[in-house]
């Protein structure tokens, strides 16, 4: 499939985009600093905090990064929105809790309405879920402060 290019300049902090790449949702979200910087708090109750382990591709390098944010620009997440489970697209209860209809200690992140699979604002699944890795996340590059191109 052709390179997508996506406008990220209205995008605000919390809120999340979809674009299509490859016949696929590719979500496109723009954590808070806060966010952000609580994902390595998750990693004992996930099933590959360091992403060793690919679901259709590999973590492009520029993504594999010390903090696990699984992104290029800390704040700006790249995604394929499809389960590794069985290819349901997860829900954007990227909020935290309350926000989301979830407890209030549900720190953000997605789930998928299909067999309850969960992964943190990086796109990490966590541990005891039908889904067996990571979400991937694409290739993609900033062509501007305000413009991605994936694929
Ligand atoms: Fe997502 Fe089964 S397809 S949990």
């Amino acid at each position: 499939g052709a390179p997508v290019e996506v406008d990220i300049g209205d995008l605000k902090v919390g809120e999340q985009k979809v674009a299509e790449w490859r016949g696929k949702p590719v979500w496109i979200i723009r954590r808070s600093d806060e966010m952000t910087a609580a994902l390595p708090k998750n990693d004992n109750e996930l099933a590959d905090p360091n992403s060793e382990k690919p679901f259709t591709m590999p973590l492009p390098e520029y993504c594999n990064n010390a903090f696990r944010a699984r992104a290029e620009h800390k704040n700006i997440q790249v995604l394929v929105g499809v389960c590794s489970h069985l290819g349901c697209s997860p829900s954007e209860k990227f909020k935290t809790g309350a926000q989301a209809g979830l407890p209030d200690n549900w720190p953000g992140g997605y789930l998928c309405p299909c067999h309850g699979s969960r992964f943190d604002l990086a796109g990490r699944v966590f541990k005891n879920v039908p889904a067996p890795t990571n979400l991937d996340v694409p290739r993609y590059m900033f062509v501007t402060d305000t413009k991605i191109v994936i694929g």
